[in-house]
């Protein structure tokens, strides 16, 4: 039975306390938030126990942490759960800050602890379908990788100021994606972005709208484009285009009911936003985590190198679209 203690009752933190409580190899303990009415809704709702961040890092009867705290709090929360021998599960981006991570990664390293990332998107099972028909050979060799991935809607501009920035807070999933279809590292990152939806968003210092293209030390060509606005739902769609042909995944709609008449052929709205369109991808991807934490599997994927690395490429392409110019990546 794996205990575990939840760190952060925000939106992920709910969702993932969910999938604790709901399988039986995992315990739901404790949860900890910032706002004790947030922590103690929770843990009322599953049974749980309220503490202090520092309570579970300490706590004998704790086996696992959930860190779903923001961002800015992942490095050091990570730090202090794996001195003191927790397994790890991080919700993305480890940090902000590429030597705050490589950091990161020497404690976790030093202690031995597993830790694992949350690339929920690797989890879904249309895209873990394809990138799986990908390594069984069925396109030959991967040559270009295409990652189209559109919000429904903005955030406020307040919300972008803190958040590092599209590439580092939204591109950041697609950027790991590009690398999981891959199979291989980019080594160069050219990006163009524009505020295009919001002004304000553009007044506080980001895009709202960015093109990304990555290259391969063997060639290999990656594409992602981005936008804050899609009027018709969350769009997410992934193509792979290799030497034997192409793997794409197309739109999870509300139901797959389409209504046929003179006019045409109409379909339901795509899902909505995150917590439906990746609904089952949380869940597979934490009870990935228990499951390896049960079996002993200390390298559980995606591991603090893969956060690593996704964090290099946004901020290559962070830097490629302020300068203009293609930037390498080492
Ligand atoms: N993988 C995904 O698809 C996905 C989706 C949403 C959010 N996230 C990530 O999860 C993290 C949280 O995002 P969210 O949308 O749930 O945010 P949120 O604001 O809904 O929740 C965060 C919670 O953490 C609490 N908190 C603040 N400081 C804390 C601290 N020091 N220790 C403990 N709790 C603290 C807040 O009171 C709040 O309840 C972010 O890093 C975000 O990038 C990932």
């Amino acid at each position: 039975m794996i205990r575990f203690g939840v760190i952060g009752a925000g939106r992920i933190g709910k969702v993932h306390s969910k999938t604790i409580a709901l399988n039986s190899k995992a315990k739901l303990s404790y949860i900890a938030d910032a706002m004790p009415a947030a922590a103690e809704a929770l843990a009322a709702q599953y049974g749980a126990k309220v503490a202090s961040v520092d309570e579970i890092m300490k706590a004998k009867d704790v086996d696992a942490v959930l860190i779903g705290s923001p961002t800015g709090f992942h490095a050091e929360q990570i730090q202090a759960a794996s001195n003191n021998g927790k397994s790890i599960m991080c919700e993305k981006p480890v940090s902000l800050s590429v030597e705050l991570i490589e950091q990161t990664l020497k404690v976790v390293e030093k202690n031995k602890s597993t830790l694992m990332i949350g690339f929920n998107r690797r989890f879904d099972p249309n895209f873990g379908e394809l990138e799986q028909r990908i390594r069984k050979g069925v396109i030959g060799d991967v040559e270009l990788v295409t990652v189209i991935s559109r919000d429904p809607n903005p955030p406020p501009a307040d919300y972008v100021k803190g958040s590092g920035g599209l590439f580092r807070d939204m591109m950041i999933h697609d950027l790991d994606m590009a690398r999981f279809l891959m199979g291989e590292e980019f080594v160069v990152v050219h990006a163009l972005g524009s505020a295009l939806v919001d002004k304000a968003i553009g007044v506080a210092g980001d895009v709202d709208t960015a093109a990304v293209q990555m290259q391969t030390a063997s060639g290999r060509i990656a594409v992602i484009t981005n936008s804050r606005r899609a009027t018709y739902g969350y769009d997410q769609r992934m193509e792979v285009h290799g030497s034997k042909g192409m793997l794409s995944a197309r739109n999870v709609h509300n139901t797959t009911v389409e209504v046929h008449n003179a006019e045409g052929t109409k379909a339901d709205p795509i899902q909505n936003f995150f917590l439906e369109r990746y609904g089952a991808a949380y869940a597979h991807e934490l009870n990935t985590f228990i499951a390896a934490v049960e079996s002993g599997d200390r390298n559980p994927k995606p591991s603090g190198f893969d956060g690593l690395q996704a964090q290099k490429l946004a901020d290559a392409a962070t830097v490629s679209w302020q300068t203009g110019k293609p930037v390498k990546v080492a």
